[in-house]
């Protein structure tokens, strides 16, 4: 196997067998909110919709399957779960970086998963932005859209993961200007995710100047990148830089109120570290349309579609019940509701 596809698979055993997942510690900034609890609801919990409009599409809940994987035969299985489990539920999935299969096409159907879930409602293409200043080009992005039939696209920023990774790509010089001229050629939705260290407010001002849909915050706080990136690395001092920096960044909470006030007429997808339907709830009162969730959904993909279906039903239902008791019978209800700083 080559060398992306070694890390891909690399990547997919740290993340399910070591502790990869910081949000035990509380960091991604919800805690310090909290909703007002109303005895008095004055609704029937059978009559609550968690149905959201996104992009055109009807979806069972605000909640998507994030950006994780493919490239390998490993990632083809978890990604078929994955798209399997995002058809039944009706919400969206976005695919890991596509960069392998612009240097070796045999690996198209580990990414093709439309192919297994035809109902799947939207699905999102995935790429990293510094890719830009090592041979990508508009026609490779093209191509990486329409052979996954791809409905939206992500460019991802991971300057602290690429720093941190022994063979990172570092040269991040001039990613603004191309993201601005490519941008408008592209025919799908473009959005911007960081991967686990939060957009802070000068990354949105930058943002603010290009034509995207939305940005996902991919916050401090759940999977850290630069932990991650230190398992791999076979020098002790890149380790120890990789355990400095593995709960450093902006926390979710506070990455989706920036982005909500900077990026004011664009979509705030919320993500990083969110694990229940009241964290749910918070992100979409705090600004944030849809939720992505990224490493529950690989650990329960790793056993089964059911147990990535179990796992959605589990946050609708925690979310469900957190409406009932402050009073909200649909997400636009719910998005008024005030949250409490403790
Ligand atoms: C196994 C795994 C692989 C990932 N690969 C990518 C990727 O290729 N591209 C990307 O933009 N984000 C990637 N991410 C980051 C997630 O999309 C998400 O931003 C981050 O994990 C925070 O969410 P979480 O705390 O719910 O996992 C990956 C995450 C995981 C767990």
């Amino acid at each position: 196997m080559d060398q992306i596809g070694e890390r891909k698979n690399e990547h997919l055993d740290i993340c399910l067998e070591k502790n990869v997942d910081f949000s035990s510690l509380r960091g991604n900034g919800f805690d310090s909110y909290e909703f007002q609890y109303d005895a008095l609801p004055e609704i029937n919990k059978n009559s609550i919709s968690l149905e959201t409009e996104f992009l055109g599409k009807k979806l069972s809940a605000p909640l998507m399957i994030g950006s994780m994987t493919g490239g390998t035969q490993k990632a083809q299985t978890i990604n078929e779960r994955l798209a399997r489990a995002s058809e039944k539920c009706q919400i969206p999935m976005a695919l890991g970086s596509q960069r392998k299969m612009l240097e070796d096409p045999s690996v198209r159907a580990t990414y093709c998963v439309k192919e297994k879930a035809p109902n799947l409602p939207l699905l999102f293409g995935n790429i990293g932005a510094v890719q830009l200043n090592y041979g990508l080009e508009v026609s490779h992005i093209h191509k990486l859209i329409e052979e996954v039939e791809a409905d939206a696209f992500y460019f991802h920023l991971n300057p602290l993961q690429e720093s941190i990774q022994p063979e990172g790509d570092t040269d991040f010089s001039h990613l603004l200007s191309k993201l601005k001229e490519l941008i408008p050629q592209i025919k799908v939705p473009v959005f911007i995710k960081e991967v686990g260290a939060g957009i802070s407010e000068v990354t949105a001002k930058k943002i603010k100047t290009l034509g995207v849909f939305g940005v996902e915050t991919g916050g401090r706080g759940g999977t850290s990148w630069a932990y991650i990136e230190s398992q791999r690395s076979k020098s002790e001092i890149k380790k120890k830089v990789g355990e400095l920096f593995s709960q450093w960044g902006l926390s979710t909470a506070e990455s989706i109120q920036i982005c909500h006030k900077i990026l004011n007429d664009k979509i705030v997808i919320a993500s990083g570290g969110i694990r229940n339907g009241i964290e749910v709830a918070k992100a979409l009162v705090l600004g944030a349309s849809l939720v992505a969730i990224a490493h529950p959904f690989l650990i329960a993909a790793e056993k089964s579609t059911d147990c990535v279906v179990e796992e959605i039903e589990r946050m609708k239902e925690e979310l469900k019940t957190l409406m009932f008791v402050v009073g909200a019978k649909n997400i636009k209800e719910l998005k008024k509701k005030k949250l409490c700083k403790k």
